[in-house]
């Protein structure tokens, strides 16, 4: 009997991204269709979700809840892969214009408790019959967002007296944990006793994340160091306790790239298409990359690119500091990103200072996210923490050599030219140790000094090149956590 698994999010790439949980959301279920599960989708009815579906029908109505007077399930198709998404439809709560999470003065929504519990409610009553048509025997949550799914799941089992379909919550993100008042508990429909430390209550609050991984039958984080860092007091973010009790139940799986839509050799979004085969295209593309953001036409020129949300996670305040060291060595960046006040003030700031030397894109760009990772140099992603990170990978397929700092999934995806590794042929990029700055300048001054090494170089881009970060091996493990719950 074919497997059958329902993926919980609140972003999908290509319908709605915010950030590298709408990559995973996006190529995981596909991968997982390939290799013989059957992977659905449930999301929000975003105006962007509806829009990007095709042959969107009616699958049930789920009556009243969370003062919505008719939440109605609707299932569509997301092509090219054919992937099937269930959406909730709850115009009061989901049709709004921008961003899923926050006003367009950029404060959260005053009601995303009651939107996301909706989201994991509808997919609990999806994974117990809803749709007449299908039934999955795992669910899968991602995120806070997804986080009461379980919770509902277990309420389910209770009132039935069955048992509860086995679910899976993957954390792409400890720091975001869905933190609500306690007071707001009695719209969720819960049991009254599921607001206690064994259940969703957290420090006097309501957590929807803790509520996941209270409830979930496994855990899984986006990389290996990752599950481990997130079981220490320095990581844990306050759910280190409950994370430690589960330990048995948590494996780190690393997340692929989705390799229909990274690969330089069929990319339509950048300048010239290239591969290790035929490289002349990179050139091209870095030179297109400083002309369209007003960078110095200079191919002699080291560029740094960064493709980032501008938060405190990035440690976009630490390449500020280091701003001075690139500049001085003759090397350029650029930085697309959109996030903290702050911090676009800092980058904006450097650019007016340097102008020739740095450009900053406020805001949200596919398309230049592309050409960013595709023409730069070196890729950095110099950040505090980092449960998996994509865009060292995306820039590994590129040839373009990523610097990072080590920890989360960075520490497991990049290894470093050190002189070492330049001899045992393992390099694929640069790695700084300790989050400051002198670290941080140190592997910036170990990029300029390989640049001038030209076949060393040129051996580490082909190393990075052929790295293998498919999603096949990653969906494959998935499986193995699921087999573990359900005997098919
Ligand atoms: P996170 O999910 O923490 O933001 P990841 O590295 O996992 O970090 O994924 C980030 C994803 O979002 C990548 O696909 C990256 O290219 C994309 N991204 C981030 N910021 C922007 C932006 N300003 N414009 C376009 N894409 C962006
Ligand atoms: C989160 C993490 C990032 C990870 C992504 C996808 O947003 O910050 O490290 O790559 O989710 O799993």
């Amino acid at each position: 009997m074919t497997l059958c698994v329902l993926h919980v999010a609140a972003e999908m790439y290509p319908l709605l991204k915010t950030g590298g949980l709408a990559d995973v959301v996006g190529a995981l279920p596909p991968a997982q269709t390939q290799l013989g599960t059957n992977a659905r989708v449930i999301l929000p009815a975003f105006p962007a979700v509806i829009g990007g579906l095709t042959q969107i029908q009616h699958v049930a109505d789920l009556g009243p809840a969370f003062g919505i007077d008719n939440v109605r399930l609707e299932r569509g198709l997301l092509e090219p892969h054919g992937i099937v998404v269930y959406v909730v439809r709850a115009d009061a709560f989901y049709d709004r214009p921008g961003n899923p999470y926050f006003d367009s003065s950029h404060n959260q929504y005053a009601d995303s408790d009651r939107r996301f519990a909706l989201l994991g409610w509808a997919a609990a009553r999806v994974a117990t019959g809803a749709d007449p048509a299908w039934k999955p025997h795992i669910l899968h949550a991602h995120d806070w967002h997804a986080g009461l799914a379980p919770a509902y799941l277990r309420a389910h089992a209770r009132a039935s007296g069955k048992p509860h379909v086995p679910c899976v919550i993957t954390v792409h993100n400890l720091a975001y944990q869905g933190v609500f008042p306690a007071s707001e508990f009695r719209y969720l429909q819960l049991p009254v006793d599921f607001f206690s430390v064994d259940g969703v209550e957290f420090y006097g609050h309501l957590s929807f994340l803790k509520a996941g991984l209270f409830y979930a039958d496994r855990i899984t984080t986006v990389s290996p160091t990752y599950s481990h860092e997130i079981q220490t007091h320095a990581q844990g973010a306050g759910l280190d306790g409950l994370l430690r009790t589960r330990t048995h139940d948590i494996s780190g799986i690393l997340n692929g790239v989705d390799q229909t839509v990274w690969n330089p050799a069929i990319d339509t979004l950048i300048d010239t298409r290239y591969s290790l085969a035929k490289f002349s295209g990179k050139a091209k593309c870095k030179a297109a990359l400083q002309d369209r953001v007003g960078l110095a036409r200079d191919d002699g020129a080291l560029l740094f690119g960064v493709v980032s949300r501008l938060t405190e996670q990035k440690g976009i305040d630490l390449l500020l500091s280091a701003i001075p060291d690139i500049v001085q060595r003759g090397g350029q960046l650029v930085v697309l990103g959109t996030g903290d006040a702050a911090l676009e003030n800092g980058l904006k700031n450097a650019a007016q200072a340097h102008p020739q030397s740095i450009a900053v894109v406020l805001g949200f760009d596919e398309t230049l996210s592309h050409s960013i990772i595709a023409g730069s140099d070196v890729v950095m992603v110099p950040s505090r923490f980092e449960p998996c990170g994509l865009t060292q990978l995306y820039a590994l397929a590129y040839g373009s050599l990523p610097l990072v700092h080590s920890v989360g999934g960075l520490a497991d995806t990049v290894t470093d030219a050190s002189l070492e590794n330049l001899a045992d042929d393992v390099s694929t990029g640069f790695v700084f140790h300790h989050f400051n700055r002198v670290s941080l300048v140190a592997a910036i001054r170990r990029a300029f000094a390989l640049k001038q090494r030209r076949p060393e170089w040129k051996a580490v881009v082909r190393r990075a090149m052929t790295q293998d970060f498919g999603w096949e091996a990653s969906a494959l493990r998935y499986v193995d956590v699921y087999r573990e719950l359900v005997a098919i």
